[in-house]
């Protein structure tokens, strides 16, 4: 294991953790990666998992407010429950049940996970706002000074050389356990469906929780946790209270369309069709224009 600058097709350089030929984010500890696997699960711990920016705040937001059963006001992040990030013994001192995030993939959690057969809320979101959320968030982190173009930065970020390697050996593996093992309780939410029906999406997330909060509670949920709101709730103030700048960006499907040019849009498609051939995932990329009314802006 051991810090690393990777760099883009351009030359600008990354800074990155190593470990077990994967590279992760640079975080200032380390002890909470390398360690992952080595958290002690409880049997009412619930996960929200997903490559990174699918959607992971938002989830996380309605998430905890579900199982308070209450709207909440503060600035607290995801950061407090996530795994490779929070210290451990943080993550020991939280009361039950523990909202825990990931990134990982599952095969290199705690195989607690698995046994214990713990609620699992896995995510997707399309690779293409993926790869735009990802980059546009990477060039706002304060400690990377990353100064990279994006057409530099797009097809090593598909290509999987940046922190978590990449999007279609993440869910490809989720997909493999996920038939692995049919016992596990896992809800798949995709992030265009949120922004399809937050509220129809925020029901499914509530039954599965067993949280059976009432509809007036949910319906108030789902403005609470509207982009809108979130982005002005959450202004950034330390990395585990408040934001980290440009988690909040734009909360829409299909930004990609400003960012991809013609023959990176091309060279993707291919990319993705050779990669994706005999899995059944069924990924949107846009949505039809009718269909984003009534949700969560
Ligand atoms: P964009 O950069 O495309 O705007 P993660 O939480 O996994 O890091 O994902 C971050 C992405 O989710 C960002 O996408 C962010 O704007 C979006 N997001 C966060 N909260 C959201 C919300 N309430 N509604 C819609 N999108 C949201």
């Amino acid at each position: 294991m051991s810090r690393v600058k990777v760099l883009d097709a351009g030359g600008d350089a990354l800074p990155m953790f190593q470990h077990q030929g994967q590279n992760y984010p640079n975080y200032p500890q380390t002890d909470s990666i390398v360690n992952i696997h080595k958290v002690p699960i409880r049997d009412d711990d619930i996960f929200i998992c997903g490559f990174p920016k699918s959607g992971t705040h938002w989830v996380w937001e309605a998430s905890r407010m579900l199982l308070a059963g209450r709207l909440m006001d503060d600035t607290v992040e995801k950061g407090v429950g996530m795994m490779e990030y929070a210290p451990h013994d943080a993550i020991q001192a939280m009361s039950s049940p523990r909202l825990l995030n990931t990134h990982f993939k599952l095969s290199l959690l705690p195989p607690d996970i698995v046994k214990k057969r713990c609620k699992i809320v896995y995510l997707l979101r399309n690779p293409k706002d993926v790869a735009v959320s990802y980059y546009n968030f990477i060039l706002k982190l304060p400690n990377y000074n990353y100064r990279g173009k994006w057409e530099n930065f797009m097809k090593y970020h598909v290509l999987g050389k940046f922190s978590y390697g990449s999007w279609f050996d993440f869910v490809l593996d989720w997909e493999e356990e996920k038939l692995k093992h049919p016992e596990l309780p896992v809800l798949t939410l995709h992030y265009e469906d949120m922004k399809e029906n937050n509220l129809r999406e925020l029901r499914k997330l509530d039954s599965f929780l067993g949280t059976d909060r009432s509809e007036g509670f949910l319906s108030a949920l789902y403005e609470h946790t509207s982009f809108t709101v979130m982005e002005k709730r959450k202004a950034p103030t330390t990395p585990i209270q408040g934001a980290l700048p440009g988690v909040y960006r734009k909360g829409t499907v299909g930004d990609w369309k400003n960012w991809f040019k013609p023959e990176q849009n091309e060279w993707f498609d291919k990319y993705y069709t050779d990669r994706m051939e005999g899995s059944d995932l069924n990924i949107r990329f846009t949505l039809p224009r009718r269909a984003t009314m009534g949700a969560s802006t």
